[in-house]
């Protein structure tokens, strides 16, 4: 048997090098991606362990521009201070290396504060995934403090006439709303659960069920912001920020949507919302300007594809709203969604995506894109384009687990 099988590893290794073998045959000669997920989350280990060592005390990693060998970091109060305690703690419960959990104990006293912040609608993304997982890990009272604290400093946001949560108080905008708002509606849905209140969880339904009216477009795609009047509601206007053009689809932007309306069908169980995000998914799946290796031009619509730059962190975003998505609906559906997240990892974590140790500022994934019409973080990486990467592994593993 040994033999048998010997031999047919040998036909396939020459039938590959002399370029034989059928373009599908040869994709099953690939490492099993449960192997590449965990020679991948090892590396995340050792390649954190170091980005903690390249931190000043007080602020948050953010990114690495590696032309110029620039680490920027961030104080608490920015939007992305929750992802690299979030890693950490994601890192932890892969690996139980005490180092990532004492790296994380100390972060989280720096950003702590925030729960009061009631500047910004980012309190989902800065408590939810640092101090939402650590106390899913560890609950503690403290942390449920924290949490609730936060949630309602997030709800100081919404107003009932508009129905939505404020995004920023920057801007000539009367009452902006992005499309990443979506993603700090989890927190509510947790403040509700825990204390018994409802008012948290009836300002995520309002605030999602005007993001599917306002913000989606005939062909699921969405805006990136949507300006409100609070004297009556109405909308003022639909423009961009971040994409090209008001009326492109900024990818991460889809993202955003696509992960978000997985959580509130999570959440709710009201089958709209698994309706919305099968949508938004089709119109990422399908859209023409998708390349091969499933990491999205950084907007779908932008004229310049395919001489332009690609956004990691819309990829790794969508891979692991699409692994929680599989497991609400039909196996057909379940496998494409599976598929494509499986081809998102894949080409992650190759080198073309993936840093060496101790390159990349520290930073696990190359190649996003924060905000290219303002001239900042052109391919370069992020802390959340890391954050999301870990998440899908975990979640695809634990996927296969249940199999
Ligand atoms: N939430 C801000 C961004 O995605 O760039």
């Amino acid at each position: 048997m040994w033999q048998i099988q010997k031999t047919i590893g040998c036909s396939l290794l020459l039938a590959l090098l002399s370029g034989a073998l059928p373009a599908q045959q040869a994709q099953k000669v690939q490492p099993d991606l449960l192997t590449v997920i965990d020679s991948a989350l090892q590396k995340a280990v050792l390649q954190y362990k170091y980005l903690g060592t390249q931190l000043p005390a007080d602020v948050l990693p953010k990114t690495y521009y590696p032309l110029t060998k620039k680490f920027e970091t961030s104080k608490s109060s920015w939007w992305t201070s929750g992802f690299y305690p979030g890693s950490l703690l994601y890192l932890y419960e892969y690996a139980k290396d005490p180092a990532l959990l004492a790296e994380e104990k100390r972060i989280e006293k720096i950003i702590e504060k925030e729960q009061f912040n009631k500047g910004t609608h980012d309190l989902g993304f800065m408590m939810f995934c640092s101090f939402g997982a650590a106390n899913r890990l560890a609950p503690s009272k403290e942390y449920e403090q924290i949490l609730l604290n936060s949630a309602k400093s997030l709800s100081t946001r919404f107003n009932p006439t508009a129905g939505v949560i404020k995004s920023w108080d920057h801007g000539d905008w009367k009452y902006p709303v992005i499309i990443d708002n979506m993603m700090n509606l989890e927190l509510l849905f947790w403040a509700t659960q825990f204390s018994g209140d409802s008012s948290f969880y009836k300002i995520a339904v309002t605030h999602a069920n005007n993001t599917i009216k306002n913000h989606y477009r005939p062909n699921n795609s969405s805006w990136h912001v949507v300006d409100y009047d609070i004297s009556d509601g109405h909308v003022i206007s639909k423009k961009t920020h971040q994409g090209y053009a008001d009326n492109s689809a900024w990818a991460r932007g889809q993202a955003w949507g696509l992960y978000g309306y997985v959580v509130m069908y999570r959440c709710t169980k009201d089958p709209t919302y698994l309706a919305h995000a099968k949508k938004i998914a089709a119109f990422i799946m399908q859209h023409p300007t998708t390349p091969e290796d499933k990491i999205p031009f950084w907007d779908y619509d932008t004229p310049e594809i395919p001489a332009t730059y690609r956004d990691a962190s819309a990829a790794a975003i969508t891979a692991s709203a699409l692994l929680e998505l599989t497991k609400y609906v039909d196996p057909t559906s379940g496998n494409s969604y599976t598929g494509f997240a499986e081809k998102v990892i894949r080409s992650l974590s190759s080198p073309t995506y993936t840093a060496l140790y101790r390159q990349n500022g520290g930073f696990i994934l190359k190649h996003s894109t924060g905000h290219l019409p303002g001239n900042s973080e052109v391919d370069v990486p992020l802390t959340y384009a890391d954050y999301y990467y870990i998440e899908a592994m975990l979640r695809y593993k634990a996927l296969k687990a249940k199999k």
